[in-house]
């Protein structure tokens, strides 16, 4: 059996979009749906009632658009919203806290990981958590960095701006070398991690200024492509592929500003990845 019906793909704005990329190379077949909802990011210093309800709103417009599966390419969702998700649809719903924490789980060699994210995420500790759940032998070390999502969603990629933004953003990480080599950390982590998750799906459009920071020794790595395995297999388990002789057809909606994120759908994706149109979501009443 296949399933012709389009894949939704939903984040605040447009970080999801390093999610979708991963979806479309691991999935090529593929339709998909991807709502932004630039208008009213960043989701990541809002409360968790408004995280909610912002992303209950969305995830309706994508089942109004009759999706097969969700996919919430959102790291700020998943950990405060996702079981009510669940919960408020049939469709199969999967996001990228699992995927990413299990991935960092097992990259690091020795066993301490930094985890990144918007403030709501470290608040839930839903990293800390799922990393724990992995293997509760890794430290982990979570560090709120609410700088760098206003910078992505600005279109602000690199530059001197974006060096010293990033730098002080991973300040906690950053080690300074003694005379004789060696690492001294600012408290209060103390010591070097091998592996830096970036959880937040806006941050990997930035790796490039965050591994200048960090340095060659640390492995700098996200949720997507991990998240991109877990639906092939959601799909594959429920027969809900799609024929392999059609054409994919992405449908790309934002809140926000249309030129703007198409942008930076242009800037991930090149020219045809830019059909991008504006939709207004109802407010749940
Ligand atoms: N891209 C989202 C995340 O993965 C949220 C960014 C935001 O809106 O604060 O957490």
């Amino acid at each position: 059996m296949t399933d012709p019906r389009p894949i939704g793909l939903f984040d605040s704005g447009v970080g999801g979009l390093t999610v979708l990329r991963e979806v479309v190379r691991r999935l090529p077949h593929e339709s998909t749906v991807y709502l932004g909802d630039n208008g009213r990011a960043p989701y990541g210093t809002r409360s968790d009632a408004e995280v909610r309800q912002f992303s209950a709103e969305c995830l309706d417009e994508l089942a109004r658009r009759d999706v097969k599966a969700i996919v919430v390419a959102c790291n700020t969702s998943t950990s405060v919203a996702l079981p009510e998700l669940r919960r408020r649809y049939d469709v199969p719903i999967i996001g990228v806290v699992r995927p990413g924490a299990t991935a960092a789980a097992l990259a690091t060699r020795t066993r301490r990981v930094g985890v990144i994210a918007t403030p709501a995420t470290i608040r839930s500790h839903a990293y800390f958590q799922a990393i724990k759940d992995e293997n509760p032998f890794v430290e982990v070390y979570e560090h709120a960095t609410p700088e760098l999502v206003p910078l992505v969603e600005a279109g602000k990629l690199r530059g001197s701006e974006v060096d010293a933004a990033v730098r002080r953003a991973l300040a906690p990480f950053l080690g300074n070398r003694t005379a004789d080599g060696e690492w001294i950390f600012p408290l209060p982590f103390g010591a070097r991690v091998d592996t830096l998750l970036l959880a937040c799906t806006h941050y990997p459009l930035l790796a490039e200024p965050i591994r200048a920071a960090i340095g060659e020794d640390v492995a700098v790595i996200d949720s997507a492509s991990a998240t991109a395995s877990v639906l092939a297999e959601l799909l594959a388990v429920n027969e809900l592929l799609a024929p392999t002789d059609g054409s994919a057809v992405h449908v790309q909606l934002t809140t926000g500003d249309v030129a703007r994120f198409r942008a930076t759908a242009e800037l991930l994706f090149g020219a045809e990845f830019t059909a991008v149109e504006p939709v207004v979501i109802p407010e749940a009443a």
